[in-house]
């Protein structure tokens, strides 16, 4: 009937012409971009509409098809039965939380998580009436003293952000489960080519997907993958607060996802050549990077990970002002926040997290000292990062020179450029 003549022009204009499209078969998923489907009768849409697994053409906020292609591909690379997308990683964490906790219950949760995460349990959780213990996770006896028997979840982040600490994930799992309670692992620094924490008996894997799975700072999106139980109780709480990924955002995800193991190996090969370069450098007082040799967490992430990653943080001489010389000065790495794209950026985390009055009691609770610089490395060729970072050892270093800290420096030389 779509293709009848006698029809107005606003009833041709608005109709979906499906004919024409039955008999192509794109090689790759397409973008659904519509936000309803349509169905044979009252009461196919009335079955749909009550069935989790027609979710995918029923209603966008439900579910879509180009969506679903994209859960189904992120379930594979973990290893879980099923998953979830979100609009933010934010969403996803936020949502799989709200999803299995209710007021009354507790919460162990890594002391040194992504700064909101935190943010989140310790403030909005703790007014509903959810209470977190925060510890240390690399601290097996801390997290199991930390235990209660009203905790549901243990909440771990791993590598950690932005020091790239890293927790033994079998580990806290066997202490999880031995008190019923849920390991869910923020595995965003990793990606799916690196680390699979549901293979070393994490109940749920969280992503911001905004990260090294979109790879291009083009796109936000958060996953959480696990058993079909949960993510269903997940998608349910997904359902009710919103926040699921747009056809068109989706379809980037999934382009993106085809080369995630080409840009990570790539990612950690550089990342780990210019830890190995930055550890030599003046002024250079401490480098973090799991997989660099001296690394404190080296064995274990050699055990649970493929990679070191594609995020390097180092601290530099001269505190907050040393680490503001440094990255003004570079011309290549622009300053900017996130992480995981194919452009190198870098940020001073204590400049985001905390105001200058702050500093000093974070330092000792987090970690992050005020020279702490984190720097996500890109597909830049190697000598080019290297010739900018000589610029911010050179920037750092020569002030401390100044301040008469040292009396002179070694000179920061990048690798030679490949012919
Ligand atoms: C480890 C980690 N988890 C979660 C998030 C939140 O993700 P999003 O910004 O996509 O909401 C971030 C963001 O930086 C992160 O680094």
């Amino acid at each position: 009937m779509d293709t009848k003549q006698d029809m107005g022009f606003n009833t041709q204009a608005v109709k979906t012409h499906l004919d024409g499209l039955r008999q192509h078969r794109p090689l790759g998923v397409p973008i659904t971009q519509n936000t309803n489907f349509q169905f044979a009768s009252s009461r196919a849409l009335g079955e749909a509409f009550h069935d989790p697994h027609q979710a995918a053409a029923v209603y966008t906020r439900f579910g879509h098809p180009t969506l679903a292609a994209a859960e189904a591909k992120l379930a594979r690379l973990e290893g879980g039965e099923a998953a979830v997308v979100f609009d933010s990683g934010m969403g996803a964490i936020t949502a799989s939380l709200l999803a299995v906790l209710a007021a009354g219950d507790h919460v162990v949760a890594q002391r040194e998580i992504f700064a909101q995460t935190f943010t989140f349990l310790d403030e909005k959780a703790r007014s509903l009436r959810i209470e977190t213990s925060f510890v240390d996770a690399t601290d097996l006896d801390a997290v199991t003293a930390a235990i209660r028997t009203q905790t549901r979840v243990v909440y771990i982040e791993t590598p950690s952000n932005p020091l790239l600490r890293v927790a033994d994930i079998a580990a806290v799992a066997r202490i999880a489960a031995s008190h019923g309670a849920l390991l869910f692992v923020d595995g965003t620094f990793a990606s799916p080519y690196l680390q699979n924490p549901l293979r070393w008996g994490a109940d749920l894997v969280l992503h911001s997907g905004t990260k090294f799975l979109g790879g291009h700072a083009d796109i936000m999106c958060g996953v959480a993958v696990g058993r079909s139980a949960l993510v269903n109780q997940i998608r349910q709480t997904q359902v009710l607060l919103g926040g699921l990924l747009d056809p068109h955002a989706a379809w980037l995800l999934l382009r993106s996802i085809k080369t995630l193991g080409v840009r990570v190996q790539r990612q950690c090969d550089t990342a780990l050549a210019l830890a190995r370069f930055l550890v030599q450098q003046d002024g250079i007082v401490q480098v973090h990077y799991p997989w660099l040799e001296g690394s404190a967490y080296v064995e274990l992430a050699r055990k649970q990970m493929r990679g070191g990653g594609g995020v390097v943080s180092f601290e530099v001489a001269g505190g907050l002002a040393g680490a503001r010389r440094f990255v003004d000065v570079l011309r290549l790495i622009p300053v900017a926040t996130s992480l995981g794209g194919v452009e190198s950026v870098i940020e001073v985390p204590s400049e985001l997290d905390f105001s200058e009055r702050e500093l000093g009691a974070a330092a000792s609770l987090t970690g992050i000292r005020p020279g702490l610089i984190r720097l996500s490395v890109g597909l830049e060729d190697v000598h080019d990062l290297e010739a900018d970072l000589c610029l911010g050892v050179g920037a750092a270093v020569s002030a401390t020179v100044l301040a008469g800290a040292r009396d002179e420096s070694a000179p920061c030389e990048p690798a030679p450029a490949h012919a």
